[in-house]
């Protein structure tokens, strides 16, 4: 089976008009889009999908900064693309991120950090389920 992983452009990304420069980053690597949608989401969508972090002491600011404005919300297929993806995205710390990373080049603040990778090939699976209807994604291939 194809691997997947859910990729998301956080508000800040959507907001400082970099939603191009980040796909286009995974689509020079060889990676193919197979769903894709902008969402302004709700609590209840992000304590599930933050469900380990309830409890850390910047989970409220973590809901403000998720809800101050529409997500880009994306599948991404293709041969070890979690990991891919991860290495494509940096460091969850703008700090540690290397340049040329999608961090290390656009953020400084890890609670501005532009973009969100899904971290295991498990928690992929649950992240698109949880924000994808299954119609929502597209099986395509080359024509060549
Ligand atoms: P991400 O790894 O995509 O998902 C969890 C998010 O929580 C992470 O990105 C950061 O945006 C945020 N986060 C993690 N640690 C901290 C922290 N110490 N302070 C503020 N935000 C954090």
């Amino acid at each position: 089976i194809r691997e997947q992983t859910f990729i998301a452009v956080k508000p800040d990304g959507v907001q400082r008009r970099l939603i191009g420069q980040i796909v286009q980053r995974f689509e020079q690597r060889g990676f193919r889009l197979v769903g894709l949608k902008m969402v302004q989401v709700s609590e209840e969508l992000l304590s599930q999908h933050y469900a380990c972090l309830h409890r850390k002491p910047f989970y409220p600011s973590l809901l403000r900064y998720m809800t101050s404005g529409p997500i880009i919300a994306m599948v991404w297929e293709g041969h070890n693309v979690v990991r891919s993806s991860r290495m494509l995205v940096g460091e969850t710390n703008p700090a540690e991120a290397a340049p040329g990373t999608l961090r290390g080049d656009f953020s400084v603040h890890i609670s501005r950090n532009v973009v969100h990778a899904s971290d295991s090939v498990e928690v992929a699976k649950k992240e698109i389920a949880l924000w994808f209807q299954r119609s929502e994604l597209i099986e395509w291939e080359t024509c060549d």
